[in-house]
C-alpha cells in the first residue's frame, strides 16, 4: 500500500502542477482526494491489513493527503494572480478619475423658509408648536371665537373628511389653541404648517398651502409689542431693511381689534407690478389682540392676560423673497425649479 500512496503523490503532484486555471485544479483534488476519488479507493485495502501496517500506511496517507492539499493551496494562489497579472494589462482602471455623481435633493424652498423663520422667531423667545392637520370642529372653529352659525365659517371653503366630524384644518390657528390650552402663559410660540381649503389651483391659489401662525400671551400685551414684532419678522424674513409697512384695520373673530399689515412690494420696489396688482403694497399677514372669548376657552383669564396673534400667508412671503410669480411652481416638485434653491 505505501508503494500505491508514493505513487499516488507523484501522479497527484504532477496533475496539480499541470492544472493550467482554477476549474482544473479543483478537478484534480476531486479526482484524487474527493470523497469517491483514487486515495478513498486504496485506503479501502486497509481492512485487509496486519495491525501494525494499517497504522503505518494510515499515517503515510494523512501525510500524502496534507501535503497534497497544501500544493493544491499554493497552486491556486498562483493560478489567481496570474489571471490577475493578465488583468492587469487588458483591462484598465485609471483610480484618479471623477466619480459620477449620485444626484442629491435640496429641502424644499418652503421648509427652507419655515427654518429661516423658525430661527428668527426662536432667538426672540419663541418655541415651535405642532398639531394635526385633520383637526376637529372646536380646534378649527368653536374655540377661536366662530359659531356654527357664523357666516365667518364660510369664509375658509373647509374640506370636510367624508362620514366623520373632521376637517382638514382651514389655518394652523387650531395649532395655538390646542397650546394655549394646555399650557399656562407667558408663553410665545409659532405655529407653521400645512393647511387646506376648497381653492383653485392657479397662479395665486392652491387648494394645500402654509401659514405661519404665531401669538404671544403675558401680562400687559399690548398692540405696540405687536407691531414691533411683526415689522422687525418680516425685515429678517424677506432680508431687507428698508421695507415699508402699512397697517389697515380688519376683521377676524378670533382677534378685536384685527388688523392687517401690507408690506412694501419687493418684486417692483413699490413701482406697481403684477404681483401688488399695481398698488405697490402687497397683503402679508392678519393679526390681532386675542379676542379675551378665545382667552376664555383656552381657560385663561382675560383679566390677567392679553396677547397678540398674528398668521402669515407663508406662500405668498416666500414667492415674494425669490420673485416666483406662479404659486403652482411651489407644488409642482419640478427639481429644475427646486433646485434654484
Ligand atoms: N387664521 C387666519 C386665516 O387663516 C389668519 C389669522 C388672522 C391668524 C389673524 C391670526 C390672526 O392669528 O390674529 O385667514
Amino acid at each position: 500500500m505505501e508503494s500505491q500512496l508514493t505513487e499516488l503523490q507523484t501522479n497527484a503532484s504532477a496533475a496539480i502542477n499541470a492544472a493550467p486555471s482554477t476549474d482544473a485544479l479543483k478537478e484534480v483534488e476531486v479526482d484524487f482526494l474527493g470523497r469517491k476519488g483514487q486515495l478513498t479507493g486504496i485506503l479501502r485495502g486497509l481492512k485487509d491489513l496486519a495491525p501494525e501496517e494499517k497504522g503505518k500506511a494510515g499515517k503515510l496517507a494523512n501525510e500524502v493527503k496534507e501535503a497534497l492539499l497544501a500544493a493544491i493551496e499554493a497552486k491556486e494562489k498562483e493560478l489567481k494572480e496570474a489571471r490577475y497579472a493578465q488583468l492587469g494589462e487588458t483591462e484598465w482602471m485609471d483610480p484618479t478619475a471623477p466619480g459620477t455623481k449620485t444626484p442629491r435633493g435640496t429641502l424644499h424652498p418652503i421648509t427652507q423658509s419655515f427654518r429661516r423663520a423658525e430661527k428668527i422667531f426662536t432667538s426672540m423667545g419663541f418655541t415651535i408648536a405642532d398639531g394635526p392637520q385633520v383637526e376637529d370642529s372646536w380646534h378649527n372653529f368653536d374655540a377661536l371665537n366662530i359659531p356654527a352659525d357664523h357666516p365667518a365659517r364660510d369664509t375658509q371653503d373647509t374640506l370636510f373628511v367624508r362620514d366623520t366630524e373632521k376637517v382638514l384644518r382651514t389655518h394652523t390657528s387650531s395649532i395655538q389653541i390646542r397650546f394655549a390650552e394646555e399650557n399656562e402663559p407667558p408663553f410665545r410660540i409659532i405655529a407653521p404648517g400645512k393647511v387646506a381649503r376648497k381653492d383653485d389651483f392657479d397662479a395665486s391659489h392652491s387648494p394645500v398651502f402654509h401659514q405661519l401662525e404665531g401669538m404671544m400671551v403675558d401680562r400687559d400685551i399690548s398692540l405696540a409689542h405687536m407691531k414691533a414684532v411683526m415689522e422687525e419678522v418680516v425685515q429678517q424674513i424677506m432680508e431687507r431693511d428698508d421695507l415699508k409697512f402699512r397697517w389697515r384695520t380688519s376683521y377676524f373673530p378670533f382677534v378685536e381689534p384685527g388688523l392687517e399689515v401690507d408690506m412694501s412690494c419687493t418684486i417692483c420696489d413699490s413701482a406697481g407690478c403684477a404681483a401688488c396688482q399695481q398698488t405697490g403694497w402687497v397683503e402679508i399677514v392678519g393679526c390681532g389682540m386675542i379676542h379675551p372669548n378665545v382667552l376664555k376657552n383656552c381657560n385663561i383669564d382675560p383679566e390677567k392676560f392679553s396677547g397678540f396673534a398674528f398668521g402669515f400667508g407663508w406662500d405668498r412671503l416666500v414667492m415674494m423673497r425669490h420673485k416666483v410669480k406662479d404659486i403652482r411652481l411651489l407644488y409642482e416638485n419640478d427639481t429644475r425649479f427646486l433646485k434654484q434653491f
